[in-house]
Formats: C-alpha cells, structure tokens, sequence
C-alpha cells in the first residue's frame, strides 16, 4: 500500500507533468494564432509587466518593440495576450516545480536523496527552458532554437514521471525483447518527432513567406524532410504494433501498449488531415501534444518494468 502522503506527491508530480503539457498545448496554440511576436520583448511585454489591453496604453516607444516583429509591425492585443497568458503558465510551472523541490527536500532528504536529485534537475531544466524562451523572441523565433525548447519541454514532462515510477509499487514483469524493443522505440519515436519539428520549421518559413495565409500551398512547397517524416511513420507504427502483438496477455504491458497503438493512430490521422485537408489549424497543436504524450507514455510504460 501506498503511504498516504505519497500519494498526494504522486498526484501533485503527475500535476506537474500535465502542466506542462498545458504550456505545450498553450505554445501550439501561440503558433495557431501566429502570436509569437505578441510581446515582442521578454521578460516584460512592451516593456510592461503586464501587457496594454488597447493601443491607447501602449509606451511611447513602442515603434521600438513593433520593428521586432516579423509580420504585421502593428499592434494586436489578441496576439500580444495570447502570448502574454503564454508566458504566465510558463512562468507559473517554474513556480510549482519550486515548490516541488521543497517539498522533496523536506520530504525524502533522509530517505532518498535520488528523488531530491530529480527535483532539483527538474528546476535547472525549467530555468534553461525559461532563458531559451527569451532567445527565441530575442532571434525572433529562430528555428534551431525551438527544436532545441522542443526537446527541454520534452525532457521537462519526463522527469516527474521518473519520481512517480520509483514510488509506485506496481511493475510489470516483461522479457528483454518488450524491455529492449520499447527502449528502441522511445529513441525511435524522438527522432520522428525531431523529424516533425524541421517540418514544422519549414512550415515557419513557408507560411511567414505567404503572410500565414493560403494554406493549401503550405504542404506542396515541403521539402524531402515531409516526406521522411510521413514515411518514417511507418517504422513507429510497425513497431509499436510489434511490441502490441507480442505483449497482449500481460498483465498491465497489454493495456499501456493498446493505448499507445490508440494515440499513435490518432497522431497519425492528424497527420493525414494536415496533409490532404489544407493544414487545418487546430490539428498543428494536437499533432505536437499526441505526439508528446505518446513519448511520455512509451518512457512511463518502459520505467515501470521490471
Ligand atoms: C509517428 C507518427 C508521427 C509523429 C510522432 C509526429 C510528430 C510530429 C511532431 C512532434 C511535429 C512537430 C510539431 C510542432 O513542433 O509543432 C510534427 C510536425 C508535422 N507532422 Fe508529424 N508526426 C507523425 C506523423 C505524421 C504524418 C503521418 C504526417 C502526414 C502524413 C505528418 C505531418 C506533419 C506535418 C505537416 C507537420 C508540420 C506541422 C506544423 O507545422 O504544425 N506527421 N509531427
């Protein structure tokens, strides 16, 4: 059985990881809306803590903010808010995990100095995370640096989930093909989504050439690397079917593994949808959150065997 107030850390690291991927989904939703450049500063926006709700309120410098920006150079206080409420979540996970850090030390100091290491690995990730933020709006999104913040927010998401692992009693028992092959699968599944990410770089420079509209010409003008990403689908697939065929009858394997096989579909059918149906905006931001949660799920279901 699990010690009570385990069970509130647990709860407390698994709402840790779903914040995180509320600030994905919050950042896909930024790019949805093309609001990137609503703050064209950082930390402050506008040069303000807490952005203009009308172009009245706007600094009387502000043309020095708007040249920054790599579209409109006109204020919009939809994008600017968008933006800004982005920034507060951000802002706001690197408060819990603060807290988490306290609360481990306070908690597991004596008992088990690995589980204060996560925590404590978990706020240097967050604050480079938070400093790579501020280089993106300083190079005005530029691309390398968002695979990278990509990668952190992936790396950010995992680490609760290593804590909830070594704390939860219940493993599976597998044999070393299942713990071997999910382990190529997790690798596997990193570079598609490294893949997805220069696609979706090209699709940055594609859509801003075209003033972020005409979205049916978006998939057309992709290079080689849209092909590879949407072949290379396959291979996740393939394989992670191999591992649903091989591990169906065990017990706890078989029912991660099917929702594995689940969201992966589901990613890939948004995929299909972005393809062949003009690049519907909300499927970009689902695409990218399916595809997080598939990679947290293959590395949960690969920690808790045995
Ligand atoms: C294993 C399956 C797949 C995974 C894990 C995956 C993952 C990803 C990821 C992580 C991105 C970057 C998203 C972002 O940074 O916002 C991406 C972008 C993209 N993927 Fe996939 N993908 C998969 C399959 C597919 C398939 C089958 C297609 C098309 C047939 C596709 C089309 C695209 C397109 C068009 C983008 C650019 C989206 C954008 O600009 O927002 N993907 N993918």
């Amino acid at each position: 059985m699990l010690e009570n107030n385990n069970r509130s850390y647990i709860r407390y690291s698994w709402f840790l990881m779903g914040m995180v991927f509320l600030v994905i989904l919050a950042g896909g939703v930024v790019r949805m809306t093309q609001s990137g450049m609503g703050c064209p500063d950082w930390p402050k926006c506008f040069g303000m803590w807490i952005p203009p709700t009308d172009a009245s309120q706007l600094p009387a410098d502000f043309e020095k903010y708007l040249s920054k920006q790599d579209i409109d150079h006109s204020f919009n206080v939809f994008h600017t808010w968008i933006e800004y409420i982005n920034r507060l979540l951000g802002a706001l996970l690197g408060v819990f995990i603060l807290g988490y850090l306290v609360w481990t030390v306070r908690k597991f100091w004596s008992t088990n100095k690995k589980l204060v290491g996560i925590a404590f690995l978990l706020l240097v990730a967050v604050a480079i995370q938070g400093y790579l933020g501020k280089v993106v709006v300083d190079e005005n999104l530029s691309v390398v640096k968002i695979t990278i913040h990509m990668i952190g927010a992936l790396v950010i998401a995992a680490l609760p989930l290593i804590n909830i692992n070594w704390l939860s009693p219940n493993k599976f028992k597998v044999d070393g093909l299942i713990r071997h092959g999910t382990t190529i699968m997790i690798i596997v599944l990193l570079v598609q989504i490294i893949l997805g990410t220069q696609v979706r770089e090209e699709i940055d420079m594609i859509s801003k050439s075209l003033a972020y509209e005409q979205r049916e010409l978006w998939i057309n003008r992709l290079g080689n690397i849209f092909v590879i990403h949407r072949s290379f689908s396959w291979i996740v697939l393939l394989g992670c079917m191999g591992l649903f065929i091989k591990g169906r009858s065990i017990m706890g394997f078989a029912s991660h593994i099917r929702n594995i096989v689940l969201v992966l579909i589901s990613i890939i059918l948004l995929g299909i949808i972005m393809a062949y149906l003009n690049m519907p905006a909300i499927a970009q931001p689902l695409h990218l959150l399916l595809a997080s949660a598939l990679l947290m799920q293959l590395f949960y279901t690969r920690l808790k065997m045995e």
